[in-house]
């Protein structure tokens, strides 16, 4: 690297890397030096998995700065002179592991580990400016970071060990656990609060840390400052140091960006395949990073980040009267959620403003502030004012092409002047704006007389607009009701959104842009009273609400489990929360991913062309021009493939490549494979299809079921007597429920490497893949080889859900067909925005129901109908349908109940597996339900579920028998630990004291039925060898990914062989060690290859005991050369037939499960009803594990999972255009939850062990089952939502459908702004997104 530019230097090792992005300028080509441990989740600065720190030194200051950056959207070239840190640099297994690091894993804050690399950057940077940081500031230094796997508390727990804690603080940090450690006290119980021991950490000492490179100190200090020049083959690139080298640069190369954090430009360039031959990048240069205070105004230097311009209003605030910092106090504001950290950190308010993006947050504000750009270009100065004019770059208004943003000039505020900033997004942080929007009021003195007022908003144009007319015919009225509601219609009358308006979401818009009138109304209102008790009214105090935030705490979280029975032997580690056995090498980046490894001699890359269309013809594919492109080797259609192109998954043959017909937009067509990542992906962009399209175009349910468009079979499940029972109930209600479906977001995208070996035709396929046996079928079937030649390894996996099986497997045999054909090692890694138009996710569903119930609250009779949308093939829709039913009825005992389920074939990529597999679906259809006859019998949902639970023993709608006392356990409990009574009446009491705020309480109670329905598919099988210095391997069928299962089936061989873990060694899952797996999946993976291991243990521990026993002292490494000695194989294989099971649907009966995992869950939520955000105030938890092999792993699956369904069922939404085609496809569109959404305060229990025969010492599997507690929180929104509406008279039934966002929140929130909003006539436009 130092060849390429003398400039950069790197703080870790150098290797070389397998994909170099040519002709990109990201920091991506620093790979060359085999730097894999910076990850790569998205390539668009939305998920933090790339970040590095970037330090460099200011030689007029003398002074080293440290940020934390993405490196993804990093022009290399702008790193001349700049240290960059990345995680090989800070500390490895094989130096000395650093204290973020140590701590992350220890307090078991990775699982899959895709994410860690990035969260041990940011955390550690902050440390590097902060070695004492408060919460607030690393969970604001994280809040750039996505996780999908642990659901953040853990790692909020490793940064709380970082902090210096106040003792206010310290309470409030721990003070569940000091509660309950005296309860521990005082009952002597061996319950335990800890999952890790802060004792054994390495203490953060800064004086050990790296420093900055000397050289690139000497040569800050000495090297003349000239202007750098860096010429590309298609690009040039430029970096003047002084300002007249920037001017003249800009006056040679007008149409030239001036790229400084290149967060707009760099993303631009990358999904909208902008090209800019030259680019000017200004280095250092002090006139655009200053800041000067003049007395009535502040000039911010145009080169300052979006981070130094939040410092320097911090400031700036503390410093001036609060009269003149209304507008800092509002860009501050805003400026505290934009983006993550990473990006506030690279973007520039000069890019900011000079972008002027239809979201922008600042702009707004600015626009309606007074604020002036400051302009310079070789022929000279200009100011030109930021306003409409300029944001609609009207040539007038606009920058002229040579000029140069210098600085912004942004006015203080004035006695009698108002101004605030609003926003709402999908999630709270990190996630642009649907609507924001600036404000400004002037009254004159004393007054309140309007006498200047701007409003503008973002999010409802193509670029900032300002409702001008509107404010200049408020000018002259006073500040009143009267005021407000003609200002309302004013601005909704100048401020209009088509019904087709792109972003869709119209209504909601329109109801945002005069509830924030209002709300910015109320606080002026609010801040005359106080500035002049007598002459202003005020707010009622039930009013003021819409003026505070919505609920902030301290992050607390308490843990409680049982610890290990104590007559095992001292060192098992069976019970014990053992760390993830990769955790620290997912801390340091060491854990190789398939995109980690290194490149093989002569490697391909491969990239798909997909069908654009949702349902057509294909007329014709030109492959001519893709072909004639260098680098380009081949491309794979149809036709190569002729007799191997389809494979039948599960019960349906599907097309590998699509030549003829295609029925989803996101269909593979053809695959082009290149020399380079690259010039694969440049061809596949020159592949011309010319399309016909098809008739029907099938897209939601209701399409499907007019057109009668189903995979077969129908599936049903009916217990007692509904009709009759209908016959004798006090009420009847019929409902609906849509259910939106859910995007995997491993963080890890489908990868895959094949490498032909080159003799007896052999392959060796790395993939992630959660199904080695799948895979290593369809390739061996499109090679028409037999399987023994084709072998699939999985070192581990960065996330899978669900998601990496079948499609998987049509990518990797396409893959490996290349691979083969050419006799070339070829590579497939998708780009996330691919990955998501190509795989599907979780089914959404359609669920309606009828249910016959008595006054008091029991249902007798249930008639229920799910539809769930497969998409184009079957896949996986039939057994998800299947699950759904056998699921459905979770908790309760319906002793009438008929329900029936279709999986609807439309044109949508296929939906497949998805964590909780249909339950998730099913449970909250007959949750809402429950929820709707509770409200028409006047009665408390949770005494509606507590009347129709299971109790004791029982029976299910499929005859299998239940012992429901665990459920009934975890209710209690959780009732209790949530302390549920009183928070209700808190709860009920706040919301009488506030009208624009509300709270809701909820309780979910969970049974989920764990077992695969069939004996073959709980198969299991490991290998296990022990060597003749007395280590051993181990390998089994299941997959790593994340859940820990590697860890413990380490676990198990130390309790089986009574040795250290420290002696036992997992590589990885091969077809090659052990043949035949099922999939990985279902909550059951430690379970089956656990007891597999168990079984290979034993028969190896049977062979070995008479030599144990002669040498009861000896070592293993003495027993194993005896072993051999004596001819003992040490060698064994095991195996493990599947439970029991069986479901036959012909008679609607069966034991499909061998057992139930049971929980609870209670939430409590704040919303806002003006805006329709929500917080997280408290989770409780409580479950039912059995007897837990791992608590660490247990508790990370139930809090991940519970994050997850959080997600599903409150924030992520995909959308659609009315074409099929997917929107939502990158962390930019589509939000899981960050750490900002987590609860507050979250609480876990673990119910003390209890014993069962079958299971893995008596262990239950938890993969999935927590999911579904995230709905308490959906029920919580319920409760508040209906709480609003009932105090605005609303009584009716509340019918609400999944995911609660915001949107959905403020529009059942009815109120005199949604009545007052324009309507479109269905039918009128084509809206912009279709339901689905
Ligand atoms: C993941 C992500 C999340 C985001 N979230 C938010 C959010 O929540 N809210 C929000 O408001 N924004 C958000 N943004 C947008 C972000 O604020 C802008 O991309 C950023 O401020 C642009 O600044 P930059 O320095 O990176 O611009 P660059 O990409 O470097 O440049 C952008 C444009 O500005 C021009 N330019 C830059 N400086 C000058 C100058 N001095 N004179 C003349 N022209 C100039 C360039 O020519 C170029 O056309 C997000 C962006 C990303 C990538
Ligand atoms: S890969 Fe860079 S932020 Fe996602
Ligand atoms: S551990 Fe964070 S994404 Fe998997």
């Amino acid at each position: 690297l130092k060849s390429l530019f003398p400039g950069v230097v790197l703080q870790g090792q150098s290797y070389s890397r397998k994909r170099i992005l040519e002709n990109t300028l990201s920091l991506t080509m620093l790979f060359p030096v085999r730097l894999t441990g910076t990850k790569y989740g998205c390539g668009t600065g939305g998920c933090g998995a790339c970040t590095v720190m970037i330090s460099r030194y200011n030689p007029t200051i003398k002074r080293i700065s440290h940020h934390a950056a993405n490196a993804c959207l990093i022009p290399i070239c702008s790193l001349y002179g700049a240290a960059v840190t990345t995680i090989e640099g800070i500390g490895s297994t094989k130096t000395r592991i650093h204290p973020v690091q140590e701590r992350i894993a220890k307090c078991h804050g990775t699982q899959c580990g895709f994410c860690t690399p990035g969260m041990v950057m940011s955390i550690y940077t902050l440390l590097r400016n902060h070695p004492e940081p408060s919460l607030e500031q690393l969970t604001d230094a994280l809040g750039g970071n996505l996780c999908r796997c642990t659901g953040y508390r853990p790692i909020i727990d490793a940064c709380k060990t970082f902090c210096k804690v106040s003792r206010k603080e310290y309470f409030f940090f721990f003070k569940d656990l000091i509660i309950l450690e005296r309860v521990r006290e005082r009952e002597r119980l061996s319950i335990s609060l800890k999952l890790f021991s802060e004792e054994e950490f390495l203490p953060l000492d800064p004086t050990q840390e790296l420093i900055f490179p000397p050289e690139l100190m000497i040569m800050a200090e000495k090297q003349p400052q000239r202007t750098r020049i860096f010429g590309g083959d298609r690009m040039t690139w430029i970096s003047p140091t002084t300002l007249t080298a920037l001017l003249e640069a800009k006056f040679k190369y007008p149409q030239a960006p001036v790229v400084m954090g290149n967060t707009s430009v760099g993303p631009e360039m990358k999904l909208k395949g902008v090209f800019h031959p030259v680019i000017i990048s200004p280095d250092g240069i002090e006139e655009l990073n200053f800041l000067f205070n003049e007395g009535y105004c502040l000039t911010l230097g145009a080169g300052l980040s979006l981070t130094q311009v939040k410092y320097i209003l911090g400031e700036v605030i503390q410093n001036l009267p609060e009269e003149k910092t209304r507008m800092y106090r509002a860009l501050l504001k805003h400026l505290r959620t934009l983006a993550g950290s990473q990006i506030r950190n690279m973007a520039s308010l000069g890019g900011h403003i000079v972008s002027r993006h239809l979201d922008s947050d600042l702009n707004p504000l600015l626009a309606v502030g007074n604020c002036t750009l400051n302009l310079l270009s070789k022929k000279g100065k200009r100011q030109v004012p930021l306003n409409e004019e300029f944001l609609r770059r009207c040539p007038s208004a606009d920058l002229k092409p040579e000029e140069i943003l210098i600085s912004v000039k942004i006015p203080h505020s004035r006695k009698w002047e108002f101004v605030s900033g609003f926003r709402q997004a999908q999630r709270q942080q990190n996630a642009l704006a649907v609507v924001n929007s600036g404000m400004r009021v002037f009254f004159g003195e004393g007054g309140d007389i309007i006498r200047e007022l701007s409003i503008s908003y973002g999010g409802v144009g193509p670029t900032t607009v300002c409702a001008k007319n509107s404010c200049r015919k408020l000018i002259g009225r006073p500040w009143n009701e009267e005021m407000l509601d003609v200002a309302c219609r004013l601005v909704l009358d100048e401020v209009t959104l088509p019904g087709s308006a792109p972003g869709g979401r119209v209504e909601f818009k329109r109801t945002l842009i005069v509830s924030f009138l209002f709300k910015f109304y109320l606080e002026v209102l609010q801040i005359l009273k106080r500035m002049d008790p007598v002459r202003s009214p005020g707010l009622a105090d039930k009013y003021e609400s819409a003026l505070e935030d919505l609920h902030s705490g301290h992050h607390c979280s308490t843990l409680k489990y049982e610890v290990s029975d104590s007559k095992n032997l001292p060192q098992d580690p069976i019970g014990q929360p053992i760390m993830h056995l990769s955790g620290i090498k997912h801390a340091t980046g060491e854990a190789i991913y398939c995109d980690d490894m290194p490149t093989v001699d002569r490697e391909l890359f491969l990239s798909f062309v997909t069908s654009s269309r949702a349902h057509a013809k294909i007329v014709s594919i030109d492959l001519s021009e893709a072909l004639s492109l260098p680098g380009v080797v081949d491309i794979v259609t149809e036709e190569h493939l002729r007799g191997v192109n389809s494979f039948c998954i599960l019960s349906e043959p599907e097309k590998l490549l699509r030549t003829e017909e295609v029925s989803c937009v996101g269909q593979l067509v053809c695959a082009v494979i290149a020399e380079s990542e690259v010039q694969a992906k440049q061809a596949a962009k020159r592949v011309k299809v010319v399309y016909q399209d098809l008739q029907p175009l099938i897209l939601t349910i209701e399409e499907a079921i007019q057109h009668n468009s189903f995979f077969e079979p129908e599936r049903k499940l009916e217990y007692g007597n509904v009709d009759e029972a209908f016959k004798v109930v006090d009420h009847i209600l019929e409902g609906e429920i849509h259910i939106g479906g859910q995007e995997h977001f491993y963080m890890e995208t489908q990868s895959m490497l094949v490498v032909p070996k080159g003799e007896d035709q052999e392959i060796d396929v790395y993939v992630s893949t959660q199904f080695p046996k799948y895979i290593q079928d369809i390739v061996a079937s499109t090679l028409k080889l037999p399987a023994n030649k084709v072998m699939c390894h999985v070192k581990r996996v960065g996330g899978a859900f669900g998601g990496k099986t079948y499609k998987t497997g049509i990518m990797a045999a396409i893959t490996a067909f290349a691979a083969n054909k050419h006799g070339r090692a070829v590579r497939c890694i998708l780009e996330r925005g691919e990955d998501m138009l190509i795989t599907g996710g979780r089914h959404p569903y359609l669920g309606k129901y009828k249910a016959g119930f008595m006054n008091d609250g029991r249902i007798l009779a249930l008639d229920m109908q799910h539809y769930s949308n497969g998409g184009a093939s079957l896949d996986e829709s039939l057994l998800v349908i299947e699950m759904g039913l056998l699921k459905m009825e979770n908790a309760y005992k319906f002793p009438n109940l008929r329900c029936r389920a279709w999986a609807c074939r439309t044109n949508f990529p296929s939906n497949t597996a998805l964590r909780g597999f249909g339950f998730p679906q099913a449970g909250l259809i007959t949750e809402s339900c429950i929820t709707e006859v509770a409200a028409r019998c006047g009665l408390a949902p949770e005494k509606v579920r507590m009347i129709n639970m299971y109790k004791e023993i029982d029976q299910t709608p499929y005859k299998q028998e239940i012992n429901a006392k665990n459920l009934i356990q975890c209710w209690k409990e959780c009732m209790d630990m949530s302390s549920y009574s009183l928070r209700k009446a808190a709860v009920e009491k706040f919301n009488s004291e506030n009208y624009w705020k509300k709270k809701g309480l909820a309780v979910v109670p969970l049974k989920f039925p764990v077992g695969l329905g069939s004996v073959a598919a709980g198969q299991a099988a490991a290998l296990v060898h022990i060597y003749l210095d007395g280590s051993v391997l181990v390998t089994h069928g299941g997959i790593e990914m994340g859940q820990g299962v590697h860890t413990k089936m380490i676990q198990v061989v130390s309790r089986e062989l009574r040795m250290p873990i420290s002696n036992i060694h997992l590589r990885g899952t091969s077809t090659e060690t052990v043949p035949n797996t099922n999939i990985s999946g279902g909550s059951v993976v430690a379970d089956l290859n656990g007891l597999a291991v168990k079984d290979a243990c034993q028969t190896l521990l049977k062979r070995l005991e008479p030599i144990i026993s002669k040498n009861p002292q000896g070592t293993w490494k003495d027993w194993a050369q005896a072993a051999f000695d004596e001819s003992i194989s040490l060698s064994a294989t095991g195996y493990f037939r599947g439970y029991e099971s069986n479901m036959s649907w012909e008679t609607g009966e069966g034991h499909p499960f061998e057992y139930f995992v049971y929980g609870a869950a209670c939430s409590e939520v704040e919303i806002d009803c003006l805006t329709g955000a929500h917080k997280n105030i408290r989770t409780d938890v409580v479950m039912d594990v059995g007897c837990s092999i791992n608590p660490a792993l247990d508790i990370g699956q139930i809090e991940g999972a519970f994050i997850q369904g959080m997600g599903l069922y409150t924030i992520e939404e995909l959308h659609y255009s009315p074409q099929g085609v997917l929107y939502t496809r990158g962390p930019n569109q589509y939000k899981i939850p960050a750490i900002c959404d987590i609860p507050t305060e979250l609480h876990i229990s673990l119910l003390p062990p209890s014993q069962s025969s079958n299971t893995l010492y008596s262990s239950k599997g938890l993969g999935e089952s927590g999911i579904f507690l995230g709905c308490s929180m959906f029920f919580a929104i319920h409760d508040a939502v209906n709480a609003a509406r009932q105090e605005r008279g609303l009584f009716g039934p509340l019918k609400l459908n999944s995911p609660l966002t915001p949107e959905k929140i403020r529009m059942a929130c009815e109120d005199k702004f949604t009545k007052m909003i324009p309507k479109d006539k269905p039918g009128s436009y084509v809206p912009w997104n279709v339901p689905i």
